[in-house]
């Protein structure tokens, strides 16, 4: 098919899209292009989220099982871990995580295996876009020579193009349809098909000049994040020392109409995106004999904060003359952020990991994580415990990790012994302040 032919059909709603990766990613743009008219297959190799989609369930907290079930029924979306369907889409889009390696590398492994796997299926005057977040220059140095080993030229038999996605779980003042989306293409047909392509279902989609521009931006967005929360954390623990209260001083500073945007400290950063994707950038850069130093400096400090909190914690629990080994401490909050069910990278998970190394018992409970699962590098095995005054008394210290709106802070503070609070959930609660320390 050529570029026209491609054209039309992406116009006319009438070609088939195929979505790699039914993650947090892959999964609300499903529903971005049923929703846009578009005919959906999703591609994952976990046969057990494909027979969960099929069936109608969701198995991700803010994507309901009846948008699955409705858009199954409709026929409009399906399923497969059978690679050789992909040869019928007319669009594929790649979804798959870009975590690190041990070494903190970039680990390619799961987009060389999705590059390998539509070489394997690719056919003349398909579009193929990658979304994952990744280092300038993916899509042209690893992408493209694999997709090329079928025999089709990029620009020629196919299209090959880059979007960053920029989803963010959880918020509801945007969505995936309001989100600007940026496209760089291998070329301008590749360009002006993803803009057609997004387009058809997105507000507002940004055409750059090149894969590699797309590539920069979503790093850049999250390198700016990375190292402004790691300022906010820097200062956090300088205004301790000094007695002033971060969190009332940004909220003083952004009052200011211009120049200045507020970041908050926490306990750490978590997530499948701020505390990898600046590395992505590093390991690039080495490769231009270039330090990336703001974003060293950034990764030195965030991944020092769980360290800082229990320290905290440990001193406001000898203030009351209990060594933190033997005591009893109830984590609040699992996820990496307020309101999802996600615990990728979690500070909350290395909280716990460090309080059990000096010796106190942990207990976490989340009402959005009734209970741990194994991941790459942890597997805590633990259960969410009910959060009632009798076992909030029970602990010698609760610790707010995540500040869920589901929360009743003042409830945690009447019936807690001591809170220690690392996102400032407790600042309207009125009564037992002695209680609360802020960390
Ligand atoms: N989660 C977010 O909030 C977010 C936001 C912006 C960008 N991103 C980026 O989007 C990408 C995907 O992240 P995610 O959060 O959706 O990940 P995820 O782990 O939720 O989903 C990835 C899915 O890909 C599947 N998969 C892995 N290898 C595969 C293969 N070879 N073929 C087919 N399927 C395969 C997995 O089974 C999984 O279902 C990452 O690069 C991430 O950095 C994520």
């Amino acid at each position: 098919m050529s570029e026209k032919g491609l054209l039309e059909k992406i116009e006319s709603r009438k070609a088939l899209v195929g979505i790699i990766g039914m993650g947090y990613v892959g999964l609300p743009l499903v529903r971005t292009f049923c929703g846009g008219g578009f005919r959906v297959l999703g591609y994952d190799i976990d046969p057990a989220k494909v027979r969960s989609l099929n069936a109608g369930k969701s198995y991700i907290e803010h994507i309901p099982s009846q948008m699955i079930a409705e858009l199954v029924r409709s026929g409009r979306f399906r399923a497969t871990s059978r690679a050789s369907e992909l040869r019928r889409c007319d669009a594929i889009i790649i979804c798959v995580p870009t975590p690190l390696t041990k070494t903190r590398d970039p680990d390619m492994t799961y987009i060389i295996g999705t590059a390998e796997t539509i070489r394997d299926n690719l056919r003349r005057g398909q579009l193929v876009v990658l979304e994952s977040t990744t280092y300038p220059g993916t899509t042209r140095e690893v992408v493209r020579p694999i997709l090329e080993k079928s025999g089709l030229k990029a620009g020629r038999d196919f299209f090959l193009a880059f979007s960053p996605e920029r989803e963010d779980p959880g918020r509801k003042d945007y969505v995936t349809e309001t989100i600007p989306k940026v496209v760089g293409g291998m070329g301008t047909a590749a360009r002006t098909l993803a803009t057609a392509l997004y387009g058809a279902v997105i507000k507002q989609v940004v055409p750059v000049s090149s894969c590699e521009v797309a590539e920069a931006t979503k790093i850049v967005e999250n390198v700016y994040r990375c190292v402004n929360i790691a300022m906010v954390n820097e200062l956090k623990m300088l205004f301790d020392r000094m007695g002033i209260d971060v969190w009332e001083v940004i909220d003083a500073a952004k009052t200011k109409p211009f120049g200045f945007s507020a970041f908050y400290p926490g306990p750490g950063l978590g997530g499948h995106c701020i505390p990898i994707d600046p590395f992505y950038l590093s390991w690039k850069a080495r490769e231009y004999h270039m330090p990336t130093r703001f974003i060293e400096l950034a990764g030195e400090i965030n991944t020092a904060m769980p360290h800082y909190v229990i320290e905290r914690l440990a001193r406001a629990l000898s203030d009351r003359g209990k060594p933190l080994k033997g005591s009893r401490v109830l984590v609040l909050g699992l996820a990496y952020k307020k309101d999802i069910d996600d615990i990728r990278e979690s500070p909350s998970i290395e909280l716990i990991e460090i309080l059990c190394e000096r010796g106190a018992t942990v207990d976490y409970n989340d009402p959005h994580v009734p209970t741990t699962h194994k991941q790459r590098e942890h597997d805590l095995r633990l259960k969410s415990i009910p959060l009632t005054a009798r076992t909030l008394a029970s602990y010698d210290a609760v610790l707010i990790s995540t500040d869920h709106s589901a929360y009743d802070y003042d409830f945690i503070v009447r019936h807690a012994r001591l809170v220690v609070d690392t996102r400032n959930a407790t600042a309207n609660v009125r009564n037992g302040r002695s209680k609360i320390v802020k960390a």
